[in-house]
């Protein structure tokens, strides 16, 4: 008898519904292009808990700004809904709307601030649309800036700043109504490495400390790696895979979620890549294996893997990183002389890996 109960299962189900900060229940966004209809997210069941830091990720045209954007009601969904606090926020009237609206933060590529405005005006002018008095937002204008380490440029302009800095800004400026969600849409997209990994800790940081739950959309899967803990992949509008980021890094099931992953992947050394093929021509060939480890708790254990391959085994390339606490990481091996015929050596080596790939086979040279 194996351990499932559909009871006990539709009762975790439905207290992870309650427990969601955010969620989508089968969402669909259908734009009126100039050449028709454009269907921009359909089906879209997704729930994100409340401090979790959540990634978006897809090619462009994907549909991913457009389903960042229904969570401020930036864009109407012309189907399904979409839940904050277990509320359909498309029942809120004008006044929840702004109430709303303040609750969540959202930050830009482009960073968006006021170029005829100092660091301090920028970060302030939101509160003086809410009709917040003079003290308490200069309290909180302080205490942000201090939290975004800009302290010393409350009288710069805009001009006078480093990329990082003016997203600094725009950070602050997002957490002046000390809001829940936090939307980053490419917001280190224009900054360089160094810089992205200093507003990474920030966000980080702020999300710790804040509670906040913070969903990101971002084309450098690094970003990912670094600070989400779960990511979903759009495709052509729909969720094609999505899970804990070191589940779906270490081994990424859809083929979209891998070629956007190859910039982190590790290639074969070029003098192989080049001689390689998917057929065997014969039996003198290397047979070129890739495994990888998850993390799940299944680490390379070496002398299994040789004695499950055979022959003579050469290192390609390897790697082991830790995402989330997971030791992730994969082995390229080339198996010569084994004494099983590849079926045989392929049954041998599956339970010593959590997902294996055949790359080809390269003609001893
Ligand atoms: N206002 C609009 N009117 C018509 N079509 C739109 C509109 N906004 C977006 N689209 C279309 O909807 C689809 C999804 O767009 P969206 O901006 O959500 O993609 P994205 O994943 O954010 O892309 P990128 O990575 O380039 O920012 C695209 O085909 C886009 O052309
Ligand atoms: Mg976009």
């Amino acid at each position: 008898m194996s351990g499932f109960d559909p009871h006990l299962q539709q009762a975790a189900q439905a207290s992870q519904h309650l427990d969601a900060h955010l969620c989508f229940d089968n969402l669909g966004k259908t734009y009126e292009g100039a050449h028709g209809p454009v269907q921009a997210l359909r089906d879209i069941d997704l729930a994100i808990a409340r401090g979790e830091v959540f990634g978006i990720i897809g090619r462009s045209g994907a549909g991913k700004s457009s389903l960042l954007r229904t969570i401020n009601r930036l864009e109407q969904p012309s189907s399904g809904r979409v839940l904050i606090d277990g509320i359909d926020i498309a029942l809120y009237d004008e006044d929840r709307l702004v109430a709303l609206r303040r609750r969540i933060g959202m930050i830009f590529q482009h960073f968006n601030l006021m170029s005829a405005k100092t660091v301090w005006q920028n970060v302030e002018l939101p509160l003086k649309v809410a009709g917040v008095p003079r003290e308490a937002r200069q309290r909180k204008v302080r205490e942000l800036l201090e939290l975004v380490g800009l302290e010393n440029k409350h009288a710069a302009y805009p001009a006078q700043l480093s990329g990082g800095q003016k997203q600094r800004v725009g950070i602050a400026r997002a957490l002046v109504h000390d809001p829940q969600i936090l939307l980053c849409d490419e917001a280190t997209s224009a900054l360089d490495p160094e810089t992205t990994q200093s507003i990474l800790g920030l966000l980080r940081e702020i999300n710790q400390r804040l509670n906040l739950t913070v969903v990101l959309i971002t084309h450098e899967m690094a970003v990912i790696r670094e600070i989400c803990d779960r990511v979903v992949v759009l495709e052509h509008g729909e969720v094609v895979e999505q899970g804990p980021v070191w589940r779906v890094f270490g081994s990424p099931r859809h083929e979209v979620t891998r070629t956007l992953l190859a910039p982190l992947q590790h290639a074969l050394p070029a003098r192989l890549q080049e001689r390689l093929h998917s057929e065997r021509a014969s039996p003198e060939d290397d047979l070129i294996l890739r495994l990888h480890f998850t993390g799940s708790g299944l680490e390379p254990d070496l002398p299994a893997i040789g004695a499950a391959l055979g022959g003579r085994v050469t290192l390609l390339d390897a790697s082991l990183e830790q995402i989330q606490g997971h030791a992730v990481g994969h082995l390229i091996l080339a198996v010569d002389q084994s004494p099983f015929d590849h079926p045989t050596l392929l049954d041998n080596l599956r339970p010593l890996a959590d997902h294996l790939e055949v790359l080809g086979y390269v003609t001893a040279a």
